[in-house]
């Protein structure tokens, strides 16, 4: 059985009760809080960040008092600038597009030197082969399913041969620390099977979850589906 996380994305989620929204996928049994940082020049869309990442952060517990992930999603340009703010606003794992840094290499160093665990992005067009030297520095690898830029679009098909290849790169990379594969973008219940039997393991779902009456209900239909895989 594979170790499958739900990672609910806040850009769906309703912002003028952002704490109690993700208070509420984490009780309907959200894994990680997916936090999708926008800068309207990178992609055209304008969201949060530092501020509101120290903001959710508290929120960010199960109610037994363990923390759960907060998932930087930065689709920024520059990187280096705002990499140490996330950091200090209590991110855990801080990912960012090739296209965003000019040195990958030094932005994923400096991710991990503030603690932080660092994932690099692939848009549908973008070539895993920015991965062909990084891999020790790599605990994530973030497949966009959509052009990224706004919720509730369609999945692209073509990121599931692009899974499957990213999976076989962390097979062969043979590092000694684990590396999550992740999915963003047009994830629903009805697709989630497939895309895990493509080799993601953590799965973003933003309209699919805040979108819903029942959150809990939604998680659930997902572990379902996986529970088939
Ligand atoms: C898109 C964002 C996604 C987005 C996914 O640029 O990176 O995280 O919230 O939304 P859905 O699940 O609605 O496609
Ligand atoms: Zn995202």
């Amino acid at each position: 059985m594979n170790n499958y996380r739900i990672a609910p994305s806040i850009l769906s989620a309703d912002f003028a009760r952002l704490g109690e929204e993700v208070r509420a996928v984490i009780d309907a049994g959200a894994d990680v809080i997916h936090f999708d940082v926008m800068d309207n020049h990178f992609v055209p869309n304008l969201t949060v960040g530092p501020l509101v990442c120290s903001a959710v952060r508290p929120h960010a517990v199960r109610a037994d008092g363990s923390k759960v992930p907060i998932d930087v999603h930065l689709m920024v340009a520059p990187v280096d600038r705002i990499v140490p703010d996330f950091a200090k606003a209590g991110a855990d794992i801080i990912s960012f597009h090739p296209e965003g840094s000019d040195h990958i290499d030094r932005t994923l160093s400096l991710i991990r030197d503030c603690g932080c665990r660092a994932g690099l992005v692939f848009n549908p067009a973008t070539p895993l082969s920015y991965l062909d030297y990084v891999m020790d520095k790599v605990d994530l690898i973030l497949i966009m399913s959509v052009n990224p830029g706004f919720g509730g679009q369609k999945f692209i098909p073509s990121a599931l041969k692009k899974l499957t290849e990213a999976k076989a790169r962390i097979a062969a990379a043979k590092v000694d620390h684990p590396i999550w594969l992740e999915v963003d973008g047009g994830v629903k219940t009805d697709n989630i099977a497939e895309i895990a039997a493509a080799g993601a393991d953590t799965f973003v779902a933003g309209s699919a979850i805040f979108g819903a009456r029942d959150y809990g209900q939604v998680v659930q239909d997902m572990r379902k589906a996986l529970a088939s895989v």
